[in-house]
């Protein structure tokens, strides 16, 4: 059975495990990478601890998503990312769950909107491209197509426009996105 559980330091190393098996690819950046971020965030003002979620089966971290800090014209919102599952575990659910509960805590505590940069994956929980709402990404490596992003309060669906910034986490020292 899997069991999502908040994000701890003592799972740091078996997090950074998981996603690496999700991420890595030859060619990966040493230092600003998806599985380094788990670290990196712990020392970052986005850090949020309880919109960090990790799944574990029995004792073992198979999955990690992280909620942080982020802004879409200067407005407070949330991004989402790095999601990732151990690849053994893949097409289990377990990616699903943890979008599901971090979106469930995110709700709970009143935040309006979350976005990501990502794939068709992420439409089965509701995101819708940001294009419409003229949201573009902060970083020109990335096209505007992947920027996604989920209204949890409906009533700001067309005020939240503008650029989207992560919190500082998610870039390297030449300010690129991860
Ligand atoms: C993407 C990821 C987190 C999904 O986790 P998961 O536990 O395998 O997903 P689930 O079991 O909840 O869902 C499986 C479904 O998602 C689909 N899916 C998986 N990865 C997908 C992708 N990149 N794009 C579109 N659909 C995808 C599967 O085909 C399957 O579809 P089905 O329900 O129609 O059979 C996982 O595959 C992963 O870690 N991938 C590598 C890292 C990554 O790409 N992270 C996301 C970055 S944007």
């Amino acid at each position: 059975m899997t069991e999502i559980k908040t994000f701890a330091p003592a799972y740091l190393q078996e997090a950074k495990t998981a996603l690496k098996s999700a991420f890595y690819h030859e060619g990966s950046n040493e230092v600003f990478n998806e599985w380094e971020f788990a670290q990196t965030l712990l020392r970052s003002a986005g850090y949020l601890p309880e919109l960090c979620v990790i799944a574990l089966e029995g004792n073992e971290v198979v999955g990690y998503n992280a909620l942080t800090k982020a802004e879409i014209g200067g407005r407070t919102g949330l991004a989402l990312g790095p999601l990732g599952v151990r690849q053994e575990y893949q097409n289990r659910g377990i990616g699903s769950a943890l979008v599901k509960e971090c979106v469930r805590r995110a709700e709970e505590s009143g935040y309006q909107w979350i976005a990501l940069l990502g794939g068709d994956y992420y439409s089965r929980f509701g995101f819708e491209s940001g294009k419409p709402y003229g949201i573009t990404v902060s970083d020109n490596a990335f096209d505007n197509e992947h920027l996604q992003i989920l209204f949890l309060d409906q009533t700001v669906k067309n005020r939240i426009t503008g650029k989207l910034r992560y919190c500082d986490a998610f870039y390297d020292a030449e300010g690129n996105l991860l």
